[in-house]
């Protein structure tokens, strides 16, 4: 059921480890008090993780990741932060990686979009929860940017095709609250972000993490396996490798006055019914 496509190359990874709460989860801050116990799904390299520990602590945090590698830079990254751990397991074994300890915050972000069953995974961390279970995907439907560019009308279309090839929901975001509900959620709270990159170095940085993947990640090497889409992978490589070229700037990220690119996210935290979030101490 972990079709992770995306891989774990270091154009992957550079844009993770960007994330903190306040750009990634700001929706369930208020949640990461001091004592709150929280299990980050899906953690990756931790930068968010991270965050968390230092929010709540004393309270104890255990990030999760299928990942060996990641995990291990997440834990030479915790080095001096109290109360976190990190270790290697898959979102659908939860209740046993768990050890059939409970959370008060059962957090995920942008992992249920790469999972061919979400609805599956979310019924794992209802499962190890005993307050609120937060999660945020990418709604990749709903990029925009400006200005018009066919070659990132191409790579979207592009990455719909391969992401759901793996049997994954590139659209994510939209059906947020009906995995939520399918998974048994009673009480589900939807809402959306967006992470919008428009200065000239955030455009610089998230086009040109991206024109990387293209290139040089599994997403990459999967779109040319699955998606017959030689033609533009070439022409994305001489695009980046060539600094000399024009429209270099172009892909990566309109970087002409005015343009931008936003990319929207949606993410309903479900509670359980009938329990305050982080206050019930009950196990089921
Ligand atoms: C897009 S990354 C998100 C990482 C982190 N949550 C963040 O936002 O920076 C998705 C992560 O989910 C992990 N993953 C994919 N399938 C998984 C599974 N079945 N169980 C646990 N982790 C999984 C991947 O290894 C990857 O690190």
């Amino acid at each position: 059921m972990t079709a992770y496509s995306q891989g774990h190359a270091p154009s992957v990874l550079a844009s993770q480890q960007w994330r903190t709460v306040a750009n990634s989860a700001a929706y369930v801050a208020d949640r990461f008090t001091p004592g709150t116990t929280v299990l980050d799904v899906g953690c990756g390299t931790g930068t968010i993780t991270l965050d968390i520990a230092r929010r709540v602590a004393p309270g104890r945090v255990l990030g999760v990741d299928a990942e060996p590698s990641v995990i291990a830079t997440a834990r030479a990254a915790a080095a001096g932060v109290e109360g976190v751990e990190f270790v290697v397991g898959d979102v659908h074994d939860l209740p046993a990686v768990t050890g059939g300890e409970r959370f008060d915050v059962v957090h995920a972000h942008q992992v249920l979009l790469h999972l061919t069953d979400p609805v599956a995974a979310l019924r794992a961390m209802l499962a190890v929860s005993r307050g609120v279970v937060a999660a945020r995907d990418c709604d990749y439907g709903g990029i925009v940017h400006h200005p018009h560019d066919p070659r990132l009308g191409r790579w979207l279309e592009i990455y719909h095709r391969v992401a759901r090839a793996h049997g994954t929901e590139p659209d994510a975001g939209r059906r947020l609250l009906g995995w939520a509900r399918a998974a048994g959620a009673r009480a589900v709270t939807p809402g959306a972000s967006i992470w919008c990159f428009a200065t000239d170095a955030e455009r610089r940085w998230w086009g040109g993490q991206w024109a990387e993947r293209i290139v040089d990640s599994d997403r990459g090497r999967a779109a040319r396996h699955r998606g017959g889409v030689d033609g533009l992978v070439a022409r994305s490589r001489r695009v980046v490798l060539d600094p000399a070229r024009r429209d270099r700037r172009r892909l990566r990220g309109m970087s002409r006055p005015g343009g931008a690119r936003t990319r929207c996210t949606g993410r309903p935290p479900a509670r359980r019914s009938g329990r305050r979030p982080g206050r019930t101490t009950a196990r089921r």
